[in-house]
């Protein structure tokens, strides 16, 4: 079952590779060659694929799911970038404090069992001064603007069906409110942390 979505879920998301392209952008502009980056919970890795190719990054990924490591991993080798992708828990990281100048984690916190551990992990592997961009869907997300957003994912009828269904069923059941993430952040302890709205999510950006 696991495998079934994961596949699923590498798919539709396949379809929106322009968008991975444009935030692999967006960081790399923003990130000076060498640069350590973490990619928390990369899923099927096209993020983290996308930015190797733009530059002398060492990228790593983390992922809970054994079945996503292998499809990232398989990626990245047919796009022939080097990515390390490896199986661990955001919420107890398998590196050493002070590793990474920048992390990212898109469509996943949310997901996670253990959030305020995961941010405080996050803190943790950040050398200090170093940041991260938390990017997820908002609780007060309308299911217009949902719906919207799946309409120009390039989805076939059937899938785009699944997605506004996956959407409201369990992914806004999941979803944070801003005053939550203030909350949560208040417990970990990185300097800055500033929540902005973006379409039917918000980026956090914090700072250690
Ligand atoms: C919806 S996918 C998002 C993937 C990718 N970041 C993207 O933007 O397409 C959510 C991912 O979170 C991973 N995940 C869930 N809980 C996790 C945890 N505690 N630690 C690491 N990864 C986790 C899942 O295995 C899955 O790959």
């Amino acid at each position: 079952m696991e495998g079934m979505i994961a596949k699923w879920y590498t798919a539709n998301t396949g379809k929106s590779l322009d968008e991975f392209a444009k935030l692999a952008r967006r960081i790399a502009g923003q990130l000076p060659p060498g640069s350590a980056l973490l990619d928390v919970a990369p899923g099927p890795g096209y993020f983290s694929i996308e930015l190797a190719k733009l530059g002398a990054y060492s990228i790593t990924g983390l992922d809970i799911s054994h079945t996503f490591v292998e499809i990232a991993s398989r990626k990245a080798a047919e796009a022939g970038v080097h990515v390390e992708f490896r199986q661990g828990n955001a919420s107890s990281m398998p590196f050493a404090q002070d590793t990474f100048d920048f992390l990212v984690c898109r469509a996943a916190f949310k997901n996670f069992a253990q959030p305020v551990r995961a941010l405080r992990e996050m803190c943790r592997v950040l050398k200090p001064g170093g940041r991260c961009l938390i990017i997820d869907l908002r609780k007060d997300a309308s299911i217009e603007s949902i719906n919207h957003e799946v309409e120009g994912m390039g989805l076939n009828p059937v899938n785009k069906a699944l997605t506004k269904l996956a959407f409201r069923t369990m992914l806004l059941k999941s979803a944070y409110t801003k005053e939550q993430f203030r909350y949560m952040l208040s417990q970990a302890k990185f300097q800055r942390a500033d929540i902005r709205e973006s379409g039917i999510g918000f980026e956090i950006s914090m700072t250690k």
